[in-house]
């Protein structure tokens, strides 16, 4: 059973402290939560689920680990690992989220390059989704991380208790950041650059636009300043059919496209693809 490493929890229905009683985490009033035997707690009561099966799909989680196990995806892993560790201050504890974390891949390549600089023992790092199936995935790549079912919207986490969010292609809920950001704490976005994966979206859309990442100046009156914005691309190389068909599944494009944009992707023997990425760095100061 993986061990539940982080001592912030909240309980989700009064948020109250989450403490560990043997295969439970139990709050004051009586709320307990099971520890899953696969090593992952689901912190979301039926009141914050807005479907019967929120976020991602088992099929879409397969498609989405086949797609990362791939590597395809490893340099831009890497660029947020090296990032991140940029600002875990050294000898002090630090609590970090990866909110809306998929499968785990992202959140077991930073903790493992953490690990491997010596920076992960006073490290509680919470993997939160709110998709069970993803979470389920996560809880087999990495023991040592603490796997949530929950939403970004309202994290099982007391407040200001958290030094760095991840967010990567993730559900944006600056409000809940906020409430759970400590003062000077670090909020990093990844989101797709207005390039990325052009050469699918080329063969899916009768148009195709540029993506932008989201404007924030709105997020800017609540709290979070830019400190920091990097744009990192680069070409996959040839991939073939199937990663193809796994990369369409895991995005919203499969959903966006209609069936004449799926079936043109399905005849796709090879593409070359462009991964253009926008990191970009905010620090939380309550205003
Ligand atoms: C595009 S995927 C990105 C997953 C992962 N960060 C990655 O890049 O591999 C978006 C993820 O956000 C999750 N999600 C959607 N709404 C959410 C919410 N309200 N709170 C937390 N996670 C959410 C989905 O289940 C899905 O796993």
């Amino acid at each position: 059973m993986n061990r539940i490493n982080a001592h912030n929890l909240a309980c989700p229905i009064d948020g109250a402290l989450l403490v560990c009683h043997d295969k439970q985490l139990r709050c004051e009033h009586g709320h307990s939560f099971d520890i899953a035997r696969q090593g992952y707690v689901n912190l979301l009561p039926v009141q914050h689920k807005r479907s019967r099966q929120p976020g991602d799909s088992k099929e879409m989680v397969a498609a989405r680990a086949r797609f990362l196990n791939s590597g395809l995806y490893e340099p831009l892993a890497s660029r947020l690992a090296r990032i991140t560790s940029a600002l875990v201050p050294e000898n002090r504890k630090t609590s970090l989220m990866d909110a809306g974390c998929g499968e785990g891949y992202y959140s077991d390549t930073v903790f493992k390059y953490l690990e491997d600089r010596g920076a992960s023992s006073g490290l509680s790092f919470i993997g939160l989704d709110i998709s069970k199936p993803a979470i389920l995935e996560a809880a087999k790549r990495n023991r040592q991380i603490t796997w949530l079912v929950g939403t970004n919207r309202q994290p099982p986490v007391t407040p200001a208790s958290i030094d760095i969010i991840l967010c990567v292609f993730g559900f944006q809920s600056f409000e809940g950041f906020r409430h759970i950001l400590k003062p000077g704490g670090r909020l990093v976005l990844v989101e797709p650059g207005p390039d990325h994966l052009k050469e699918l979206r080329e063969v899916i859309y009768s148009e195709v636009k540029k993506s932008r990442p989201q404007d924030l100046t709105p997020v800017m009156e609540t709290g979070f300043s830019l400190v920091d914005e990097q744009s990192f691309q680069y070409k996959t190389g040839e991939i073939s059919k199937h990663i193809i068909a796994d990369l369409l599944l895991m995005t919203p494009h499969f959903y966006r496209t209609n069936k004449a944009g799926r079936e043109a992707a399905a005849h796709l023997e090879v593409l070359d693809l462009t991964v253009d990425i926008v990191f970009r760095t905010l620090e939380f100061q309550n205003p």
